[in-house]
């Protein structure tokens, strides 16, 4: 019998994709979260906090290997701390994370705690990988539904996306679990980098609907770290195949009121 892979936020957007794929590649999955559920065939659940560093050494118990997706607004770079030394005592033998595209380049909190949690699993002493991600479609779907429904289009200048796949983030993420640590893999962008306004146009346009858009510039070092790209994969970056059109052609299968 093979040790479970602890995930945590496996019950999360991409963490809720790449449990069936491990559990397909033969392995039991031990998912840490605040909320347990029923556990089913091979997939045990265990309460834990990664932010309060509650539950860690008794989900470690028995695991090998760590695949950290949990996540929030707040508190990723003190998780992470609190999972490396977690790890690190419990003699894990690899540990991944997901971080984001910028994490060492953007002036936001959200980025600067993930760079805070990538050193914090860089220098936990575990065999380490990290894989930063760029913004799911998902993610990127409702600021362009809030956008588009508004008569004129706000276009922050220079504010671009690289939208990726959450299946196509999640296939690479189980890859990389069930394979040795390979430090820091390229980053994972979607196909196209896309101006927010092609992004709005791509929604609008099945819909019959045409806007104009207002451009203005964002200010201060936020808008300027945009304006140069700092949010976006460098030319040696993997890139997804599911383009942003696909993915808005895909929803038309969903419930009206979530397209
Ligand atoms: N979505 C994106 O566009 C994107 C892009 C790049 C990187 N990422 C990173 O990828 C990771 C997963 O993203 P996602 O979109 O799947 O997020 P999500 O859907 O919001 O899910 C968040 C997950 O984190 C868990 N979690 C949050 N706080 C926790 C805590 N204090 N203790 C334990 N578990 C906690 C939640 O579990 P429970 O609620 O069950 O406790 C849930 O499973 C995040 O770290 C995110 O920053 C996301």
């Amino acid at each position: 019998m093979t040790a479970p892979i602890l995930v945590t936020g496996g019950t999360g957007n991409i963490g809720r994709r790449v449990v069936p794929l491990l559990r397909a590649a033969g392995r039991d999955v031990r998912i840490l979260t605040r909320h347990p559920r029923a556990d089913m065939p091979g997939i045990q659940h265990v309460e834990g906090d990664t932010v309060a560093g509650r539950g860690l050494t008794a989900a470690l118990d028995g695991v090998e290997v760590v695949l950290h997706l949990a996540g929030g607004a707040k508190g990723d770079d003190i998780a992470a701390g609190n999972l490396a030394a977690a790890a690190r005592a419990g003699g894990i033998r690899h540990l991944l994370l997901i971080s984001v595209i910028g994490a060492d380049r953007m002036p936001i909190g959200y980025f600067r705690a993930k760079a805070e949690a990538e050193r914090a699993i860089m220098e936990s002493g575990v065999p380490w990988t990290v894989l930063r991600a760029a913004q799911l479609h998902d993610f990127v779907f409702p600021v362009v539904k809030a956008m588009a429904a508004l008569p004129l289009t706000p276009a922050p200048r220079g504010l671009r996306f690289e939208p990726v796949d959450g299946d196509e983030v999640a296939a690479r993420l189980a890859e990389l679990t069930l394979g040795s640590p390979a430090g820091r893999v390229r980053d994972l962008a979607g196909p196209d980098v896309l101006d927010i306004r092609d992004l709005v146009a791509a929604f609008n346009e099945p819909r019959g609907r045409r806007r104009r858009t207002m451009p203005f510039p964002l200010p201060g070092a936020v808008g300027r770290a945009y304006a140069v790209g700092d949010n976006l994969a460098g030319e040696d970056a993997q890139r997804g195949t599911r383009a942003w059109a696909e993915y808005l052609a895909g929803r038309a299968a969903v419930p009206a009121a979530a397209r």
